[in-house]
């Protein structure tokens, strides 16, 4: 199904329920991010161990990972706000009328920037933003809606994979997938290399994407923003074991695992770990899986890959995305890459 009510005649007076689609693409059961937990029991039986990511974000979760945006030890996100509060006109006019995609929305904070360029153009105003929790979608849609009374949105509640294989918007014009926040970096070389083909995929020639990345840096800086002085990572971090609790009946005791953020410089990632700060065995009773822990043993539960611009060009050149523009910070720490896609080559 593509956008309700596009055959609206212009001007006419649309409720705000006339201009919001959301579609619902996980299945039922799926009260979070939609599996049976398979991926938590081949992450905590191999070695080493360690959990998807996307644990992090059930309800607690979700509200600890903004508050994470706001530290000041976190700069990822002000920079990329500030690189989009400068350029977002820039964008605008490079990439014309479009309809916006947004992988792994969130809170659309900074994505507000770039609605507003193109509404200041005076080009349609078109957003699909994708996430998987429904709850934070409708809420962060209900509010676009009033600030942006020309916006239609078509919500996507779906994995990244099932939102790019869902049909693009009939309108006509080019599509502008943003993949914002460093995201990208979450994902290790091959996941990333899948994620960008299936961004491809989803893209026409002369489609364009917008890749938000963190770079190397100073390593005090890097290891600080993931350590913060008031303990929200770590409290982030720790309450993907409370998730696994209450998800999968399991008896993490929190107090027993420690959070550790770490540079890893071979990999130019920042690796986030639980230690078990004793041996212990933990028991998940849904998934009827028991798990042994060493004194020390650590639990990888994210990497946050740190890119250098150069080898970043070069990769989205070979998959068919090459960079039009990059916009960067007064210091480089963050880059924003505008790509336009061309046929494979
Ligand atoms: N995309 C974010 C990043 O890589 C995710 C993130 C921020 C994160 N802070 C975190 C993940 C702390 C785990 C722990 O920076």
């Amino acid at each position: 199904m593509t956008f309700a009510l596009s055959h609206a005649a212009p001007g006419q007076d649309l409720t705000l329920d006339d201009r919001l689609v959301i579609q619902d693409l996980l299945s039922p059961s799926d009260d979070c991010r939609g599996d049976d937990g398979a991926d938590v029991i081949a992450g905590l039986t191999r070695q080493p161990k360690a959990l998807p990511p996307k644990y992090f974000y059930d309800h607690l979760g979700s509200h600890l990972f903004e508050q994470i945006t706001t530290l000041p030890e976190y700069y990822l996100t002000r920079t990329e706000t500030a690189i989009l509060q400068a350029h977002s006109g820039d964008i605008a006019d490079r990439v014309g009328p479009c309809d916006l995609m947004e992988v792994g929305s969130g809170s659309s904070t900074k994505t507000r920037y770039l609605l507003t360029a193109l509404a200041q153009a005076g080009y349609p105003l078109s957003y699909q933003p994708v996430d998987v929790s429904g709850a934070m979608l409708k809420t962060t849609a209900d509010q676009l809606l009033v600030e942006y009374p020309r916006l239609r949105i078509q919500g996507l509640v779906a994995t990244y994979e099932a939102a790019l294989a869902y049909p693009r918007p009939a309108s006509g014009y080019p599509r502008l997938i943003a993949f914002i926040g460093s995201t990208l970096g979450n994902l290790d070389p091959e996941q990333c290399h899948a994620l960008l083909d299936r961004i491809t995929s989803a893209m026409e020639p002369g489609d364009y994407f917008l890749l938000g990345v963190d770079l190397v840096k100073d390593i005090d800086v890097l290891e600080r923003a993931y350590n913060d002085s008031q303990g929200v990572t770590a409290a982030f971090n720790l309450n993907m074991l409370q998730h696994l609790n209450w998800r999968f009946g399991g008896n993490f005791d929190l107090g027993r695992f420690r959070h550790r953020a770490e540079f890893n410089p071979w990999a130019s990632q920042i690796e986030i770990y639980l230690d078990s700060l004793e041996s212990q065995r933990v028991h998940l009773e849904q998934l009827d899986l028991g798990v042994t822990f060493s004194r020390g043993e650590p639990l990888l539960s994210e990497i946050s890959r740190k890119f250098d611009l150069a080898s970043l060009t070069a990769s989205l050149t070979a998959v068919g995305l090459p960079v039009q523009q990059v916009f960067m910070d007064d210091q480089d720490w963050f880059a924003l890459l505008l790509c336009r896609r061309v046929a494979a080559p």
